[in-house]
């Protein structure tokens, strides 16, 4: 049995935040923004909008889109840095009840921008064994809410979004994920993390207020580290597929920063038309950020069945990850 890539859907809320409002908060320039990163907006949910509401939005069209009904799905599992409630119950199970699904399989995982790409390797890995048939996979972030809207190096970089994907078994390897590469280094941990309000901060530091659990990040090294590895990643997986870039019909790399994406596709000799581009639009959503972006161009009719994306993944942990998959979804009419 092989697990396919069947369908996908996003949610982008309605509320939008420019470079120039970021102007009013904090001590920026939306030159600045544009320069360094190629951000010009971000959509930010709205105050009693959660998590595992907009997962639920996102994965009501992915669901619709595959054609199944909701009672074939047999797990959720949803990516996310930011769930409705740290700890529990999982963003995964709120997401399931809320679609009225049966009592399915659900949880998260916690892999920061790599999320997506883990959990397509998680529905994979499940479908391959004969475990599940019908996966629903949902790349969910309400970073505002993690975000401190007084730090300008990370407040200008982050979004709110939602992306869902349902992977389901086939017999027919033409539709089949081909290959995904995880890896981890925590040694980096350091880079990028929210220090406070875990085991790890001492009690007297979960000042939630004060200190919370916002996002501190080191960019520039983080910037450095990003590049080489997502670049070292996709060379890898290439070659152990024996494919060239050329294979490629739709780069997919994580939305962080245009330049990141810009110098991994440049190493990699991809062509621009080749190179998913949407972090103008959405900013850095972390765990949604890939299936948002393989969304747009499924809107767009840009994405054909049987075409071959590969996705790229680089996040805190730090994390990476890296998927050869084709679109085995119909196209959009
Ligand atoms: N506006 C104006 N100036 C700013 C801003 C801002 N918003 N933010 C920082 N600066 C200043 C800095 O203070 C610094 O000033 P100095 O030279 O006087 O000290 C200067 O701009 C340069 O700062 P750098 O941090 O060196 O800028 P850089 O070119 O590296 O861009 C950025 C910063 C955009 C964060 C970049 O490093 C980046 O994208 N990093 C990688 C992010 C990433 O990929 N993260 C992983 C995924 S995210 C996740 O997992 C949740």
């Amino acid at each position: 049995m092989y697990a396919a890539f069947r369908s996908i859907g996003a949610y982008v809320p309605e509320k939008v935040l420019t470079n120039a409002d970021f102007e009013k908060m904090v001590d920026t320039t939306d030159d600045w923004i544009t320069k360094r990163t190629g951000i010009k907006e971000r959509h930010i949910a709205a105050d009693n909008e959660t998590t595992s509401d907009m997962g639920v939005k996102a994965a009501e069209k992915a669901i619709a889109r595959s054609g199944l009904e909701k009672s074939d799905i047999d797990m959720v599992i949803c990516a996310t840095i930011s769930p409705d409630y740290f700890c529990m119950p999982s963003t995964a199970t709120i997401i399931a009840t809320k679609l009225g699904l049966p009592k399915v399989t659900a949880f998260d995982i916690s892999a920061a921008c790599t999320g997506f790409v883990y959990v397509v390797a998680i529905a994979k890995a499940f479908i391959e064994s004969g475990m599940k048939k019908n996966v629903l996979v949902v790349g969910a972030e309400k970073l505002s809410a993690i975000t401190d809207y007084s730090d300008r190096t990370t407040c200008i970089l982050f979004g709110d979004g939602a992306g869902a994907a349902v992977i389901t078994a086939t017999e027919d390897k033409e539709e089949a994920i081909l290959d995904i590469h995880t890896g981890s280094d925590g040694s980096y941990a350091d880079l990028l993390m929210t220090p406070n309000g875990g085991s790890g901060s001492a009690h007297d530091s979960l000042d939630q207020e004060a200190a919370g659990c916002y996002m501190k990040m080191k960019g520039n090294e983080t910037f450095k580290v990003a590049v080489r590895t997502l670049t070292s990643d996709v060379v890898e997986i290439l070659k152990e597929n024996n494919l060239d870039a050329d294979a490629i019909t739709h780069f997919v790399p994580h939305q962080a920063n245009y330049r990141i994406i810009k110098a991994v596709g440049d190493a990699l000799k991809m062509r621009d038309e080749q190179v998913v581009m949407t972090v103008e639009k959405y900013g850095n959503t972390s765990g949604a950020s890939i299936p948002m972006a393989i969304n747009d161009i499924y809107e767009a009719g840009e994405l054909k069945t049987g075409e071959l994306m590969l996705l790229d993944a680089f996040g805190g942990g730090l994390t990476w990850g890296s998927a050869l998959v084709p679109f085995a979804g119909p196209v959009k009419k």
